[in-house]
């Protein structure tokens, strides 16, 4: 991969880059044709990363379908699918990790304390070996978005990094691949975040500032759907991701909800436009 992408770059051409975990849906094809528009190499990666999950959690069961996936790519005119192993991705005697401090402190780091880490040790690893020139993350991952793009500042990476909007489903469902754990009513529940993003910014917009209310509110919203077990509602500021008490027009508000087995996030930044 890194051959290829070195005489790619001998030539002058221009590599954008989508790293995903595969599963691929909507969401990352947005992403994709993005990267599609931005180079003249479209380069994606499909990697499950061991490093970003926690005892416990879903690594084992991740839905995987390289085959679908493959065809996908191939449709939307990707050029190269980089697809690695853990023994190559992580052999014996590694022993190296990225930690973006701060801003992983606080939402998912608060439950997910290894997720940054690892996410920050994958990409930068993928990023040195794809060479891209651009790499396109969605905001759906709002958290981890902001931390790409940390480190990349923090350790002159040479790449831009490009943020894409949410892609939902027509009834407001945020897509992801995690989806397909829910079971019968369940996903009728998972309507609850986006329902709940959209309540708050009915209240933003009627000039409700004061985020402990709107919290409360989408707290209650949630927890009125059956099936939901509520992670963390809270409203942070887009850069330092510190709470806000006061919103402002860098205040995001970002949901993590168990709904049955899966654990699904969402956010919104208030004032911009919901598409639900
Ligand atoms: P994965 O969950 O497969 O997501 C890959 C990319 O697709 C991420 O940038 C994510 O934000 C984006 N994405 C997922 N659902 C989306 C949606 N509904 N709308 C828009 N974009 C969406 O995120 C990861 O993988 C991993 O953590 C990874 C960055 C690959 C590192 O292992």
């Amino acid at each position: 991969m890194q051959k290829y992408s070195e005489s790619l770059r001998l030539q002058g051409k221009k590599i954008a880059f989508v790293p995903t975990m595969g599963y691929l849906h909507e969401g990352h094809l947005s992403l994709m044709r993005k990267g599609r528009s931005r180079g003249d190499c479209l380069a994606i990666s499909i990697y499950v990363n061991p490093t970003q999950f926690g005892p416990g959690e879903d690594l084992d069961k991740y839905p995987r379908d390289f085959e679908g996936d493959e065809k996908l790519a191939e449709e939307l005119g990707c050029d190269v699918i980089f697809y690695p192993t853990n023994q190559e991705m992580y052999p014996e005697n590694y022993h190296t990790y990225v930690n973006v401090e701060k801003i992983t402190e606080n939402l998912c780091g608060l439950s997910r304390p290894e997720h940054f880490r690892g996410v920050a040790t994958v990409c930068a690893k993928l990023f040195n070996i794809v060479k891209p020139h651009a790499a396109i993350f969605g905001k759906k991952d709002f958290q981890q978005l902001a931390v790409i793009k940390r480190m990349v500042k923090d350790l002159n990476m040479d790449l831009e990094i490009i943020g894409m909007p949410t892609v939902r489903e027509p009834d407001g469902l945020a897509m992801s691949s995690r989806n397909s754990y829910l079971k019968g009513d369940e996903r009728e529940s998972a309507l609850s975040l986006s329902r709940s993003l959209k309540r708050a910014e009915e209240m933003y917009e009627n000039g409700e500032r004061n985020a402990g209310r709107i919290i409360k509110e989408v707290r209650r919203c949630i927890n009125d759907h059956s099936h939901t077990r509520i992670d963390y509602v809270k409203i942070c500021d887009t850069e330092t991701m510190e709470d806000s008490e006061y919103l402002d027009s860098e205040s995001v508000l970002a949901l993590a909800v168990w709904v049955g087995s899966p654990r699904l996030i969402d956010n919104h930044v208030f004032g911009e436009h919901l598409n639900i």
